[in-house]
């Protein structure tokens, strides 16, 4: 009998990884694969933050940011990689856990979720009683930097040194990775989130303009839209900080490319930091095979040859950068690695 409970338990609930990122959340279901990509955003109405007053989660919630009449508040539930609203965060990952298990589950899943590297003790609990609040059965959290590097097929057990740079909307991790251990990493609270409030910035120093935040998101998402080798120009729609009046500013691709810099600059000194700690046969494996870049906002343009020019490490960008983390940390769970698993 007590052998057959585990089986039962198996057959009765689903596994389920999870990246609840600052930006999005990735929800991943054993043998059918990524089933939810949304942005991490809950619309409640009135002051309570509970399900019952919730109207809203992930995508549709996405659209309505900013844009939310009196009476209903979007509420973003993590800033810069952990929880900062629990109860935002639980209702966001009941909706989301439930959406992907569809009607077939009977118990809570046995889920993985994914935190960033340097989480304190303190915020790994918060992840972990949301989870289970939120009707997860069973749930443990594995590395980011890890996960990524599962993701991207790296045999992370061989004693071979790997360095791994995720840079999400909220955080930057630089991990140098060798026998399925951490040897070193640094976390910045800072990522994509901080290049689009360097435009806001710009944008309201340099032409008396205050966007929105997706605005500011949107005109960083154009760079990568922008053609290469033109230096092209579109409009950005705001409030004239002097009249109050709607106005639209043409600006180029160059300069919003510039008004990022400062940002990124941050992200470059943190990756040279990490290499300068790495022990040198660490080093030379890194420089053999590449550092891999993973997270969303590695897809700046450019920013992989600006690593090589300024780094002098050779880069391996993620086939799909917004899923490395998942990916990896759904392996971690069905390959049983106890040893990566909290
Ligand atoms: N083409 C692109 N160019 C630049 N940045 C992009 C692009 N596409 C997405 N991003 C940025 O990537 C970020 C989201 O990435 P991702 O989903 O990996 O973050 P996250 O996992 O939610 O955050 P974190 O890991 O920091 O908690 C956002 O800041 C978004 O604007
Ligand atoms: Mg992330």
């Amino acid at each position: 009998m007590s052998e057959l409970l585990p089986a039962i338990t198996s057959w009765l609930s689903t596994d389920m990884a999870i990246d609840m990122g600052t930006s999005n959340t990735r929800v991943y279901v054993k043998n059918r694969g990524i089933v939810l990509r949304e942005p991490s955003v809950v619309t409640v109405r009135g002051d309570d933050t509970d399900s019952r007053a919730a109207i809203a989660v992930g995508t549709a919630a996405g659209t309505m940011l900013g844009r939310t009449p009196a009476g209903l508040r979007s509420i973003r539930p993590l800033r810069e990689g952990v929880i900062a609203d629990f109860e935002a965060a639980e209702v966001m990952l009941r909706s989301l856990m439930r959406r992907a298990m569809g009607k077939r589950a009977i118990l809570g899943p046995r889920a993985v979720l994914g935190i960033p590297y340097g989480t304190t003790d303190l915020e790994q609990r918060a992840i972990r009683d949301c989870a289970e609040a939120a009707g997860a059965g069973s749930v443990s959290l594995v590395e980011a930097p890890l996960a990524a590097a599962m993701g991207a097929e790296v045999d992370i057990t061989e004693p071979i040194g790997h360095m791994i740079v995720d840079i999400g909307g909220g955080t930057t991790q630089v991990a140098v990775i060798s026998m399925a251990g951490i040897v070193h990493g640094f976390s910045l609270r800072m990522g994509g989130e901080a290049m689009d409030d360097a435009i806001t910035r710009h944008m309201s120093h340099e032409h008396g303009l205050a966007i929105g935040a997706r605005t500011a998101e949107n005109a960083k998402l154009h760079l990568t839209r922008a053609r290469k080798g033109t230096d092209e120009r579109w409009l950005v729609k705001g409030r004239d900080l002097e009249s109050g009046y709607p106005r639209a500013v043409e600006v180029r691709a160059t300069e919003i490319r510039s008004a990022i810099d400062p940002p990124i600059r941050k992200i470059l000194e943190t990756i040279h930091r990490a290499m300068e700690k790495t022990p040198p046969e660490l080093l030379g494996d890194i420089v053999d095979r590449g550092l891999l870049l993973s997270g969303g906002a590695a897809l700046v343009p450019r920013l992989d040859e600006e690593i090589r020019r300024v780094i002098g490490l050779p880069v391996v960008m993620a086939e799909d950068p917004f899923s490395m983390v998942v990916m990896g940390s759904a392996k971690a769970l069905a390959r049983k690695m106890n040893t990566l698993l909290k």
